[in-house]
């Protein structure tokens, strides 16, 4: 059958009208959105999801200011690692963090556990200079980390839930790979405050993560908004 002009955009025009009737159903447990440059046109406890950074923005990651503009120095010593920890760097990203954790776990491991294999292709490179012996890549799915089940003592998340696709079934899949106690470590920018310079879909407020981490079986434990000049450092613990 021949298409003709009039029947195409008829067409269109059925199927503007059925979306915006909301016949395309969301995935459960999210709302449809608007797509917006910085979004991925999808929202979770009606916040909405911003989309993930690409392994070009590597370099951004390890620029040579974040120390300063983010205080990361002073990031770990607030987080009480102990020598034998089993840390999972969650969106690892280059790695920045995981090598920072990796000389303060001697008898542990580091997890760096990314959905972009070329950010791992990255620190498995710094790897093969000597670096990070105790640091193990992961490859993880955009809603599983595919990190072993209650075998992780503190998970660290700098910069990257957020930009979760599936926010409810990684908090699920993080609490799988805890250990019954074990802390997850939420670090973002801080939403509530603007004069920090990120755009509004990358930062959180402490509002907003408490309820998406209490959906998920996690008990708030502490929120330190003051040591980092823009993130939250926000824990939360596996009861
Ligand atoms: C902004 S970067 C932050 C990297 C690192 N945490 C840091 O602070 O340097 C966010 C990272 O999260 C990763 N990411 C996004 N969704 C993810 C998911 N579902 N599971 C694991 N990593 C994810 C991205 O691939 C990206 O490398």
């Amino acid at each position: 059958m021949r298409l003709t002009i009039r029947a195409i955009s008829n067409m269109a025009l059925i199927a503007i009208a059925l979306m915006s009737a909301g016949a395309f159903a969301a995935e459960e447990g999210y709302a449809n959105r608007g797509m917006t440059l910085e979004g991925i046109g999808k929202a979770y406890m009606g916040r909405d999801i911003a989309a993930i950074m690409g392994a070009d923005g590597a370099a951004w990651l390890d620029r040579s200011e974040r120390a300063k503009e983010e205080g990361t120095d002073k990031l770990l010593p607030l987080l009480g690692i102990k020598s034998t920890d089993v840390v999972a760097d969650i969106g690892a990203g280059s790695g920045y963090f995981s090598f920072r954790i990796s000389p303060l776990v001697p008898q542990g491991k580091v997890y760096a556990e990314d959905i972009q294999q070329e950010m791992l292709d990255l620190i498995t490179a710094r790897q093969a200079k000597g670096e990070g012996k105790n640091i193990i890549p992961v490859l993880g799915g955009v809603a599983d980390t595919r990190l072993p089940p209650n075998s992780v003592d503190l998970i660290l998340l700098v910069d990257v839930y957020h930009e979760f696709s599936y926010p409810r079934e990684m908090g699920q899949a993080m609490v799988r790979a805890l250990k019954p106690g074990g802390r997850i470590a939420l670090v973002e920018y801080r939403g509530e405050d603007p004069k920090v310079p990120i755009k509004d879909l990358h930062k959180m407020t402490e509002a907003q993560a408490k309820k998406e981490m209490a959906v998920v079986g996690l008990q708030w434990v502490s929120t330190d908004s003051k040591s980092l000049p823009w993130q939250h450092v926000m824990i939360f613990a596996k009861p």
